[in-house]
Parts: C-alpha cells; sequence; structure tokens
C-alpha cells in the first residue's frame, strides 16, 4: 500500500501522514526531511541557491539516507544525523530553493523510490503522487489557505520559544509556495487522481478521520 500526501507548506502533511503511518503500521517518508538535509550541506559548504554547477557537484558528495530510531524518522548526512538542524527558517528557504534542481531531485526521488519499493509507506511531500509514486493507491491534496498555514508556524516556533512575525512568516510561505509551485521540474501539482482536503477549518481529528475514510474505502 502507498498512499500519497502531497501540499504546500504548513497545511499539515507530516502531523497527519505521521499519525496514519502509526495507526496502519506502515512506514512514514517525510521527504521534505532529505532536501533540508541537502540544503544543510550547501549551506555548511557556502554553495548558494543559483550555483547550478555547485549545487550539482555537491550532489555526488552529500550522502543522504534515513533510519528510523524509534519509530521516527532521522535523517542521515554523510554518517552525521542531522534531523535537530534541519527545521531552521534558512533551512527552509534553502531546501526550497535548492529543491528547483534537477540533480538533487534525480537523487533524492531514486532514494524515496526504494524506500516505498519494499514496504508500505504514507510518504508526504510536493511531488509524491505525481512524479515519486504515481501508482500510489490513495492520493491526498492537503491545502489551507495561507494565512491559516503562518498562523499554525508562528504558534510552532512561539512554542519553541523561537523569536518570530506573523507577517514575516506569510511573506515566506507566500514565496516558497510560489517556487514550489511554478519550478520547472515536478512542481507542486494536485494529481489528477488526488483528492483534495483543505484542512483551513478542520482539526487534526476530523481531517485524519477523512483520510481514514479515503483509505478504508480503497480496502
Ligand atoms: O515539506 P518541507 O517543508 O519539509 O519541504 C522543504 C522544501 O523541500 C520545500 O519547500 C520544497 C522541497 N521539497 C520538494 O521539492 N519536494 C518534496 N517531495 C518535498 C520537499
Amino acid at each position: 500500500m502507498q498512499i500519497a500526501i502531497d501540499g504546500p507548506a504548513g497545511a499539515g502533511k507530516s502531523t497527519i501522514a505521521k499519525r496514519l503511518a502509526s495507526e496502519s503500521g506502515y512506514i512514514y517518508v517525510d521527504t521534505g526531511a532529505m532536501y533540508r538535509a541537502m540544503a544543510l550541506y550547501l549551506i555548511r559548504k557556502g554553495i548558494s541557491a543559483d550555483d547550478r554547477a555547485g549545487i550539482e557537484s555537491a550532489c555526488e558528495d552529500a550522502d543522504i539516507s534515513i533510519k528510523y530510531i524509534d519509530g521516527e524518522q532521522n535523517v542521515i548526512l554523510n554518517g552525521e544525523n542531522v534531523n535537530s538542524l534541519i527545521r531552521t527558517q534558512e533551512v527552509s528557504n534553502m531546501a526550497s530553493a535548492s529543491s528547483v534542481n534537477g540533480k538533487v531531485r534525480e537523487k533524492l526521488t531514486a532514494l524515496q523510490q526504494k524506500l516505498a519499493s519494499s514496504t508500505d509507506v504514507v510518504m508526504d511531500g510536493r511531488d509524491i503522487g505525481t512524479k515519486v509514486l504515481p501508482d500510489a493507491e490513495v492520493k491526498i491534496y492537503l491545502t489551507a489557505s495561507v494565512s491559516v498555514r503562518a498562523k499554525r508556524r508562528y504558534d510552532e516556533l512561539k512554542a519553541k520559544g523561537e523569536a518570530c512575525d506573523l507577517k514575516v512568516i506569510e511573506e515566506e510561505i507566500k514565496e516558497r509556495d510560489e517556487r514550489d509551485m511554478t519550478r520547472e521540474i515536478s512542481p507542486l501539482a494536485k494529481a489528477a487522481d488526488a483528492v483534495e482536503v483543505d484542512t483551513s477549518d478542520m482539526t487534526i481529528e476530523e481531517v485524519l478521520a477523512a483520510i481514514k475514510k479515503l483509505v478504508d474505502e480503497h480496502r
């Protein structure tokens, strides 16, 4: 069984995918974390998002894999567990900017397809239903208004005690949406056979129930 969940930043993909996977006994694959690990590598090397040759050569040197520790996905970059380092705004923006590169996408798509080839998965990202797992049995396009997504991110950062500004977060979300949706290779898009779920006015439990219903219908 393959369940593909795509959508823009802050729509609730990872929360929903994680719960769905643990309740179904499937593996959760967070593909954004892989793009984030690649972005961290580029930041550390001082390679800018528009340095195409630099990014392509970095693809050869950055070894990215994942490992499950207590059921949680951890991303390993050249032998180092970088899970706690990839959730900053700087990494978010670099991941969005560097993921337009075809070589980066090729490398990470292959890893994602390999992971899904041997086990039941719930995989979330931007191009899972359209590109990575085009034959997934269930495809969900999870979305929410920009203001709701920005407020969720703001509350998350506040809860972690990080300084943040709602207006700035909203602008960054808009920028990422624009870049993720308009890039040339595998842009964020709803697959023709995906079901769209707008989570703006829904609780996590309501979203989960709606998706479980779709999965059960498929079974
Ligand atoms: O889901 P996320 O916010 O962790 O993803 C970070 C960035 O990685 C996102 O802005 C675009 C890129 N990404 C992608 O291009 N394709 C995916 N399947 C997942 C993420």
